[in-house]
């Protein structure tokens, strides 16, 4: 058996022959990264009074959005070695709406449907740190565009407030991101990171009322963890 320090002293030989032998790591000017992971949509709603053509806004009302979790894809390219440009997509969130406040108006619906929506993102990163480190944070701010589609009242909302046609409308704004990657070797990468999309919608539809609406900011912090590969 070794004795204690016999046994530092080969951990540290292996460790610097470990080192010596590994590629350099470094996300640096020109590399491609694609990353896939898990994407969570968490909305910060606020929204104005719900309103309807026949009686206007409706105090103690408000339109509520859950979240969604969905498989989520980035690329980002290396225009520098400390800036890089990013692309975010995924496949289709979906999220819940429901309406608070209609009680006292006689109302039993809290259910309002549901939507999807694509949320496509192009960011401008900077890198911190030198290349030759493993870990590099990261910091940007991008532009957002939100689709919705898809739209569908519940069944209480189509018959108790005959509603039909939901519609959100689409919203253009600002994101702002922060991630780290952590290089594992000279190609596999791990990620963590977070965006705040500026996200605005009017949301509407038709009832026996006249028109239903109300302006909701859904303003989401989009958590991701993924795992890159770098070309
Ligand atoms: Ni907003």
């Amino acid at each position: 058996m070794k004795s204690f320090s016999g046994f530092v002293t080969s951990g540290l030989v292996g460790a610097v022959f470990l080192a010596t032998a590994m590629p350099a790591l470094a996300i640096e000017k020109g590399d491609l990264i694609v990353r896939v992971g898990f994407t969570t949509v968490s909305t910060e709603e606020s929204s104005s009074l719900v309103s309807t053509t026949v009686t206007g806004a409706l105090n103690g009302t408000a339109v509520h959005v859950g979240n969604d979790t969905q498989p989520g894809l980035n690329l980002v390219y290396m225009h520098s070695d400390n800036i890089g440009v990013e692309v975010l997509a995924a496949t289709p969130f979906k999220h819940d709406l429901s309406v608070s406040g209609l009680s006292q108006y006689g109302f039993s619906t809290t259910d309002l449907g549901s939507t999807k929506h694509l949320p496509p993102t192009i960011s401008a990163l900077y890198y911190f740190g030198p290349t030759s480190s493993p870990i590099r944070p990261y910091a940007g701010v991008g532009v957002n565009y939100t689709t919705f589609f898809s739209e569908s009242l519940s069944t209480s909302a189509r018959t108790e407030l005959g509603g039909s046609r939901l519609k959100l409308d689409d919203s253009f704004g600002l994101a702002v991101r922060a991630g780290v990657d952590w290089e594992l070797n000279d190609t596999w990468i791990l990620n963590a990171s977070f965006l705040r999309i500026d996200i605005d919608t009017d949301a509407s539809f038709n009832s026996a009322l006249g028109i239903v609406q109300a302006k909701v900011d859904i303003d989401p912090f989009v958590y991701m963890m993924s795992v890159g590969y770098k070309f």
